[in-house]
């Protein structure tokens, strides 16, 4: 764990010092996105020490031709990758004509906060430039409320001179991507034009041999400056547009510029008109002017957190980690684009470029679920729906039948290429179907399985039936050749989370139809399914085999996990983690550490299906060799913890899971924000320590209240109703906000609740 800043704030991520070391990770943590792009939070003037320049735009991507040593018949063609793409916010500044590079002006104060609450970036320092000494204040941010707009403020003070301050505000489209397979570049120049106080850009991605959609980017800048300055020019190359703006300035003196961009792209315009719609935005925006524009983002933010914000009372970190998660999440998706989906890095980095992973049905569903309307949620999974045909063909490339969803996609094309992982992790199935289960269980939309669900129902039931085998020594099904949720054993036998979710999933496909023959019988004839086709899935599912160990009364994550010298994490000496970075893969492979929740994944989904006696002997057992080194992985932890009343666990794993990137704890994230995993803090604190469970159409509570904590308060949006659940030392208050009664089950007792209800705290020894 390694804490950058320490000045801790419950709405605001404060940073004292300019940070040299560790800009990677500064750069990370300062990220801002409004669902439409974002970027990595880069200076806008110079720094020519070791930085990540990212800005990145949703639903833009790239296929990277794949590079491997051996080529496997199966492998996609391409890597997906989010093009870093073009730099908007650069502005640079020379102070009597030389350059301002924070690198090497000797900077005497910096102060730079992440307003969450607003969605505001602002920074402020004094630095000297060979005897010049400037104050500089700098605000940015993308609206939320108009998708296409990015506005910086920036303003320079003389403390000590008299003289020249100039401001060169550019675009730079010549940006490359530091993960490219062949170190080329993914964008191509169209156009660049510069005038007095405007410029654009206009780049398109590198034609490509897999027939996938070229992309035309264009970004527009409109300046605005403090007076009008003495020297105005503006140049344009390939690739780049620029104006430069000199002013004189007395001692004491402050001149600024407002630079409103706008980046428009080809997913939304013809790309003959993107400049002609980035300048109406531009100039509908600009008249608003800055004050108008900041408070409309503003406002919009703040109705976000109405709905969202989770109130921890006692604990300045934890209140801290669930709002920077939070607050990143939506920066990355709230769902108003149903093309879109949740990439693990969000617009923060380029590792994991690919756009969509299991970790949205996994993780991020049941947040939007739970804090916003369903549409949205609706939206995630009519994304995987419109992308079946290419989950067939995946499939059939692998010679089975049915649909297997891909490890990381864009379009529906896998583009994931290990073969561990791309042909092996095929869990990640049984994760699409969970998420039909969980929305249609909290939403009660049923609806949505005769319109559409079942298609996605009946072929990944296809998919295991055709994957499964009969052992006919043992006349049992098996799955073999599987990666779990734990990469850190791959090509394994019988990993029981899989074997577990393909069963569930056979049965969930049998009872579907079953109630469709009734309901929708034309839901059932599209998807040609027979009464014998229903019996095998139902005959494989109650045959398959699943892996447990009588003598130490657990279940065995996979045929030969108790084999493995079995090693607790704590008996490992601290230099040997994180393992990812200190152990060969070889060595990682053939241990018993486990990289994140397996069994646990399967408890957590099910958690309705196993007793507290079984949790707690499983996760007592798998908890001592995990090692958490999955962002994804002590969420599912701290819930199993707060169900099984290890607190003190829950809580260290909350810590970890909230606080993960801010606290850098798996020593990546410079790399990137792990914004998928961001999800893990909310659904700890509701749905571990609040217990909010939906299982079955009930909605029930289980609260309990960490040691160190006087409460904590959320919303949820239940089935159209607005909860308010409110939990302190001595009670339990769930108040109604809407205007339908709801009933919801809290320590095991239903309430309607009209109004409210408050019960004590049960507090268990
Ligand atoms: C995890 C996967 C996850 C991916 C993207 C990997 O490290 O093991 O489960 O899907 O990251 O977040």
């Amino acid at each position: 764990m390694r804490r950058l800043f320490e000045n801790i704030n419950e709405w605001k991520i404060i940073q004292d010092n300019i940070e040299f070391e560790e800009n990677r990770l500064a750069e990370s943590i300062m990220s801002l996105g409004n669902g439409y792009m974002g970027m990595r939070g880069n200076y806008e003037e110079s720094y020519s020490k070791d930085s990540h320049r990212g800005s990145y735009i949703g639903g833009i991507w790239y296929p990277d031709k794949t590079r491997v040593g051996w080529w496997k018949n199966g492998y996609p063609n391409y890597f997906g990758k989010v093009p870093n793409s073009i730099n908007y916010i650069g502005i640079n500044i020379c102070i009597n004509g030389e350059a301002l590079d924070l690198a090497k002006a000797n900077v005497e104060q910096f102060y730079r906060e992440l307003d969450m609450k607003n969605g505001v970036l602002t920074r402020k320092l004094i630095a000297d430039v060979s005897g010049n000494k400037i104050e500089v204040n700098v605000v940015r941010f993308l609206s939320i409320a108009t998708k296409e707009l990015g506005v910086i403020k920036y303003e320079v003070k003389s403390l000590n001179f008299d003289g020249e301050v100039t401001f060169i505000p550019y675009l730079d489209s010549n940006v490359k991507n530091e993960d490219s397979n062949y170190e080329e570049a993914f964008w191509v120049n169209i156009s660049s034009e510069s005038s007095k106080n405007t410029g654009s850009v206009v780049v398109r991605t590198k034609d490509n041999s897999f027939e996938t959609e070229v992309f035309t980017v264009g970004a527009n800048m409109k300046v605005k400056s403090s007076k009008e300055p003495k020297i105005r020019t503006n140049t344009n190359k390939e690739y780049y547009s620029e104006n430069t703006m000199i002013f004189d300035v007395k001692q004491g003196e402050t001149v600024g510029i407002e630079k409103y961009v706008s980046i428009t792209t080809t997913r939304d315009y013809n790309k003959d008109e993107l400049l002609c719609k980035g300048e109406q935005i531009l100039s509908n925006e600009f008249d608003k002017g800055y004050e108008l524009l900041l408070k409309e983002h503003c406002e919009a933010w703040n109705k976000r957190w109405e709905s969202a914000d989770i109130k921890i009372d006692g604990d300045k970190l934890a209140q801290q980690g669930i709002r920077y998660n939070l607050f990143q999440l939506f920066s990355t998706y709230y769902g108003e684009d149903s093309r879109l989906n949740i990439g693990p890095k969000g617009f923060t980095g380029e590792k994991y470029g690919g756009a969509t992973y299991w970790d949205t049905e996994a993780y991020c569903l049941p947040v939007y679920l739970g804090v916003t309307k369903k549409e949205v949620s609706k939206n995630l999974l009519v994304y995987r729906y419109n992308q079946l045909d290419y989950a067939k063909a995946n499939a059939k490339k692998l010679g089975l039948e049915g649909a297997l969803y891909p490890m990381v996609t864009f379009n529906g094309e896998e583009c994931h290429n290990e073969w561990e992982i791309t042909f092996e992790e095929i869990h990640r199935n049984g994760s699409m179907i969970y998420a039909i289960y969980n929305y249609t269980n909290y939403t009660g939309d049923f609806e949505y399985i005769k319109e559409k669900g079942i298609d996605v129902i009946v072929e990944v039931a296809r998919f295991w039936a055709s994957r499964v085998h009969l052992n006919a020594r043992k006349n049992v099904y098996m799955i073999h050749g599987v990666t779990g949720p734990n990469e850190y054993d791959n090509n394994v036998n019988n990993n029981w989370y899989t074997n577990y979710i393909a069963k569930w999933c056979l049965e969930y496909a049998s009872e579907n139809i079953a109630y469709l023959e009734n309901e929708d019988i034309e839901a059932v004839n599209r998807n040609n399914v027979s009464k014998e086709e229903c019996e095998k899935w139902i005959n494989i599912a109650s045959k398959m085999y699943l892996p447990y160990d009588n003598e130490l009364d657990i279940i065995v994550q996979h045929d030969d996990f108790l084999d493995k010298e079995l090693i607790k994490v704590k008996d490992l000496p601290k230099e040997n983690l994180p393992l990812n970075q200190k152990w060969s893969w070889d060595k990682i492979l053939r241990s018993c550490f486990i990289k994140q929740a397996d069994v646990l994944q399967g408890m957590y989904y099910f958690g309705d299906k196993f007793t507290t006696e079984e949790k707690k002997r499983n996760f007592d057992f798998y908890e001592q060799y995990t090692v958490h080194e999955s962002s994804l992985s002590p969420s599912i932890y701290s819930i199993i913890a707060c169900e099984i009343d290890n607190l003190d666990k829950a809580y260290e794993l909350y810590s970890r899971t909230a606080r993960l990137d801010l606290d850098n704890y798996n020593h990546d994230t410079e790399d990137g924000l792990h914004i998928t995993s961001m999800s893990g803090a909310w659904l700890s604190i509701v749905q571990g320590f609040a217990g909010m469970k939906t299982f079955n159409q009930k909605l029930s509570f289980n609260p309990k209240l960490p040691k160190n904590w006087n409460g904590y308060s959320f919303n949820i949006n239940y089935r159209e109703h607005i909860l308010n659940i409110e939990v302190n030392k001595e009670f339990v208050k769930i108040t109604n906000l809407s205007d339908k009664s709801v009933n919801a089950i809290i320590y095991g007792q239903e309430y309607s609740i009209d109004d409210e209800v408050t019960v004590c705290l049960v507090v268990n020894p």
